[in-house]
């Protein structure tokens, strides 16, 4: 692990720096008690430290892949919290980790769209199987309605990561709900975020 690193070597979002008290609001108003939240594809961990410094009453689980964890971990270490765990690995379409104690809220930020659309199917399995009963899903990104993006930036974001990965792409909200819906979680709130981004906000 690269735990000598300092915090200015380490990969780093502005995207997510300019989101995260947004985000922060609603997951303060939404996950009041909560114990025990796995956040999947951690990335840079900016959220994961953020989160947990802001949120001390969350035992907070980061995830990523594999070949994220060191750079994941090393932000980990230099911006510890009490309530902030050590990071695991999970790739969704993976057997998912055994985690010891039950799992009441999943958080995902900018995820389904880099994953495909298998992978977006085993990402809903995975949370199903997981989350007890009344937890909560909550997850930020960009969704199209009605096969339609919501911003001429979203369709020029969906171009460029097609160009990247034709199997990736801005998922349709309809689709996310009908994944959810088969895993019995209900779609609760929907709210405007920040650069055409959305929260939403499902019950098991
Ligand atoms: C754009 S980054 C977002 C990182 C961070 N959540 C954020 O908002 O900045 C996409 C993340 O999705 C994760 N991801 C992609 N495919 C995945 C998979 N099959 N299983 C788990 N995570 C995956 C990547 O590893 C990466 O951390």
């Amino acid at each position: 692990m690269p735990q000598s690193l300092t915090l200015q070597q380490l990969p780093f979002s502005q995207a997510c720096e300019n989101n995260q008290q947004p985000i922060l609001t609603l997951l303060t108003k939404w996950l009041p008690s909560c114990v025990h939240l796995l956040e999947i594809g951690s990335g840079t961990g900016q959220h994961s430290v953020y989160f947990a410094n802001h949120l001390p009453h969350i035992r907070w689980q980061p995830s990523d892949q594999r070949h994220y964890l060191p750079n994941l971990q090393a932000r980990l270490n230099l911006q510890a919290s009490p309530n902030l765990q050590p990071a695991i690995e999970l790739d969704v379409t993976q057997p998912w980790p055994q985690l010891t104690s039950n799992v009441d809220a999943i958080f995902s930020a900018n995820t389904l769209h880099i994953m495909s659309k298998t992978m977006v199917e085993a990402f809903f399995i995975g949370v199903g199987n997981l989350l007890v009963n009344a937890g909560s899903l909550v997850i930020y990104g960009p969704f199209n309605y009605q096969g339609q993006f919501t911003s001429d930036s979203n369709r020029q974001f969906n171009m460029s990561l097609q160009h990247n990965n034709p199997q990736s792409g801005i998922r349709d909200i309809e689709w996310i709900c009908q994944l959810a819906q088969q895993q019995g979680l209900t779609l609760r709130e929907d709210i405007a975020m920040p650069a055409n981004n959305r929260l939403l906000h499902f019950i098991k």
